[in-house]
């Protein structure tokens, strides 16, 4: 895969607000270099933490990440438990640190699947206190846009016994009450959408990188922010 090398300058005045990203390409780093798909996901989570810091430190208020859809049980059970494993080290973490670092954690996905230690310990980080400019860090695990939004319509229904507006709809789902992403990035050179933020998405701009989400780099995200910088969205507007 080619390394990008050119480093753009962005405005720091001009941050999008909410960033979201599809972290992909995990077992195709590993892969390459014959490894198990499991230490590309371990090198995954640790280019996580460094991309929430780095968003943290340029004033990005919201980070949305995908870290595992519905679809992905679909996997050997072994890659499962790996992936399960590292969320629950970052939890610990996130107990244990994060609020110091000041990045409030928010799980979206259907949590039906998560029981005992793992359920506890989402539910408590996303309790941790953080000061107002906090990073909120969203991350999506068991998430399908498509079960969101049927949770989220039967929610709405079931509060109302009647006909729901948008914003009625807005208010059930996962990220009720935050903005949606101004840019979606995805890595490993996929484009498509598979499944993510399916209603935020709709005027979101987007941002592919051909870079495995192991070899993702902050400059690589500044030339997502600097190309973002450079477009003008439109709403349907003129
Ligand atoms: C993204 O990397 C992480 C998850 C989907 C959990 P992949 O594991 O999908 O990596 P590739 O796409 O197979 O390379
Ligand atoms: C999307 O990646 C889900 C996550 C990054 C967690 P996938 O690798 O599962 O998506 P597809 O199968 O290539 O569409
Ligand atoms: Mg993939």
């Amino acid at each position: 895969m080619p390394k990008q090398t050119q480093s753009v300058a962005i405005d720091r005045s001009r941050i999008p607000a909410h960033i979201a990203i599809i972290m992909d390409g995990n077992g195709r780093w590993a892969t390459s270099r014959l490894l198990p798909r499991s230490m590309g996901h371990r090198e995954g989570a640790k280019k996580f933490r460094e991309i929430a810091s780095y968003c943290q430190e340029i004033g990005v208020k919201h980070l949305t990440v995908y870290a595992f859809s519905t679809e992905n049980w679909k996997r050997p059970k072994e890659e499962v438990d790996t992936i399960l494993s590292l969320f629950r080290d970052y939890l610990i973490e996130a107990k244990e640190e994060l609020g110091q670092r000041n990045i409030r954690i928010r799980i979206l996905g259907d949590l039906a699947p998560f029981e005992g230690e793992l359920r506890d310990l989402i539910e408590e980080v996303q309790t941790i206190n953080c000061r107002e400019d906090a990073l909120i860090a969203n991350i999506a695990v068991n998430y399908g846009g498509r079960a969101e939004l049927v949770t989220a319509a039967n929610a709405a229904f079931a509060k109302k016994g009647g006909p729901i507006t948008e914003e009625e709809l807005a208010a059930c789902l996962y990220t009720a009450g935050q903005p949606d992403p101004d840019l979606i990035i995805r890595t490993s050179g996929e484009y498509r959408i598979s499944g993510f933020l399916l209603w935020q998405c709709s005027y979101s701009e987007f941002f592919f990188s051909d870079l495995l989400w192991p070899d993702f780099t902050t400059e690589e995200l500044d030339r997502a922010i600097f190309s973002f910088q450079n477009r003008k969205r439109r709403y349907g507007g003129v």
